[in-house]
């Protein structure tokens, strides 16, 4: 199988886009992630797939973790958190039960760790939602590759 050729056929699957946030003995880290979705209502549980060589695969394990959900405008701290640093950071933190979070975001889910399973070069990170508030607005999306946007209705 050509890697490459199935991540293309994966990127048929239009996704939102969030940004996970954990704290650390060295502060708040965060990391863009679209592999988020829900899995369990009782108890409420989410699933984030994280690649074994990032740097928040060790910040993720046995960690309480914030999924911020990300709106259309929020592009710059997509990119921001998957390897683009910007000087000045394109948003601003708000503090919450357990830990900082991406103020302006569409959505947000806190979580205490419940699980990790084995998935591949990526490990499978439950969490169990503790807490979480959305507002209205358009969510920031992945498709073929690229940011993309659509307009709820
Ligand atoms: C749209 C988008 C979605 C991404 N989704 C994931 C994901 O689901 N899991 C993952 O491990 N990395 C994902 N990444 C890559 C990480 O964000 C990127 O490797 C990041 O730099 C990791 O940061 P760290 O090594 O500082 O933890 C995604 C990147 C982008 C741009």
């Amino acid at each position: 199988m050509d890697p490459q050729d199935f991540r293309n056929c994966m990127g048929r699957f239009a996704t939102g886009v969030t940004v996970v946030t954990c704290e650390t003995s060295e502060g708040t880290h965060g990391f863009t992630v679209n592999s988020f979705t829900s899995v369990s209502l009782d108890p409420p549980l989410v699933l984030v797939s994280v690649d074994r060589n990032t740097r928040a695969f060790e910040k993720m394990r046995d960690n309480h973790f914030i999924v911020n959900i990300l709106k259309e405008d929020q592009q710059d701290v997509a990119m921001h958190f998957a390897g683009r640093p910007k000087d000045e950071l394109p948003f601003e933190w708000v503090r919450s039960q357990y830990g900082q979070r991406i103020k302006g975001s569409l959505a947000f889910i806190e979580c205490s760790p419940w699980a990790e399973y084995d998935g591949g070069d990526h490990v499978l990170f439950l969490g169990k939602v503790h807490d979480f508030d959305y507002e209205d607005g358009d969510p920031l999306v992945f498709y073929g590759g690229k940011f993309s946007r659509i307009t709820a209705k």
